[in-house]
């Protein structure tokens, strides 16, 4: 008798329209960017293809600009569960791994195409599994762009940044670059930024166009050097137990979804912050600093002694595969 009532129940809310028996699945999505950014479209345009074709079985939250959490409490938050999905900078990943620090190393990069060679290599994609026993698997990789320099006051050649405070991403081999040029490297949260340039508790940063554009921080920095000196991408990862307990239909979309994604933001990204570049020109506040080669071979000559610090931690395997992606 029980059994026959909960079959009618069952059967009643199956033919309600828009009520779902089960709950809907979701995915809590946090980021630390606004969402004009390449990374901030990306995870939209996920959610967007997402929800379009799994109606009501999926959900994709995302908070954008750390209103969730910031980037570094998101790694603890995904390997514990709590969230589902990050793209976080890969030079975040460096107390967790000294292999993903190739990617911090300043100049070792000379365009995206090389990066992008490195990262679809067998290389690259087996880095993306290296922190899976940590609860961290990675899916794919997103760009940003490349660094410049910005600052309250001019930096043209490394010895202008003697003794001047910056702010850096929780990357050591970043800590040691910013030494190398005679500067103090800060730690700090992409979300603590503004405030500490706007209050003067740093002097400068390094960042990509897009970032520099819509965290604002051309507003508070006059100076902006175009050094092109480092690679900011992301490791888009999601939590393996979870992963793998989504019923299979429902991954394989995700899948799709995250590949279709994953192509958008790559080849819009490089567009994206030349139009945050240009926006920032528009804007008429700042001065531009555009090096000669000379002064840029000087920037380079004194990060380069970076790279033996950190070659035996990145190792030589992955090393030499990220330089012979540029040939
Ligand atoms: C990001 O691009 O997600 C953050 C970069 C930063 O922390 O400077």
């Amino acid at each position: 008798m029980r059994k026959a009532i909960l079959t009618v129940v069952w059967l009643a809310l199956a033919a309600m329209p828009g009520m779902a028996l089960s709950q809907s699945i979701i995915i809590k999505f946090p980021h630390d960017l606004a969402p004009t950014t390449p990374k901030g479209q990306g995870a939209d345009y996920f959610k967007q293809l997402v929800e379009e074709r799994l109606p009501g079985r999926v959900t994709v939250e995302v908070y954008p600009s750390s209103s969730l959490i910031n980037d570094q409490a998101s790694l603890e938050a995904l390997a514990f569960g709590e969230i589902q999905m990050i793209a976080i900078s890969l030079s975040k990943l460096d107390r967790l791994t000294k292999r993903f620090q190739v990617f911090d190393l300043p100049f070792l990069f000379a365009d995206m195409e090389q990066v992008e060679a490195f990262q679809n290599g067998a290389v690259g994609q087996e880095l993306l599994r290296e922190l899976e026993g940590r609860g961290l698997l990675g899916l794919t990789y997103w760009h940003n762009g490349t660094k410049q320099l910005t600052a309250g006051t001019p930096l043209r050649v490394p010895a202008d940044a003697d003794g001047l405070e910056f702010r850096i991403m929780d990357s050591d081999v970043l800590l040691e670059q910013i030494r190398a040029i005679g500067g103090n490297p800060q730690k700090m949260p992409f979300s603590e930024v503004y405030q500490a340039l706007q209050m003067g508790a740093v002097d400068a940063q390094e960042n990509t166009w897009s970032n520099i554009y819509a965290s604002k921080f051309y507003e508070v920095q006059e100076f902006i050097t175009e050094t092109n000196h480092g690679y900011i991408g992301y490791f888009v990862a999601v939590n393996p137990d979870h992963w793998r307990g989504l019923p299979e239909d429902v991954r394989n979309v995700l899948e799709q979804s995250l590949a279709e994604a994953t192509q958008f933001v790559n080849t819009t990204a490089v567009a994206i912050n030349d139009e945050a570049r240009a926006d920032i020109v528009a804007s008429g506040r700042n001065t531009l600093i555009a090096l000669t080669p000379d002064e840029r071979e000087q920037w380079r000559a004194a990060m380069r002694p970076v790279w033996d610090m950190f070659a035996d931690d990145i190792g030589a395997e992955v090393l030499e595969a990220a330089g012979a992606a540029g040939h």
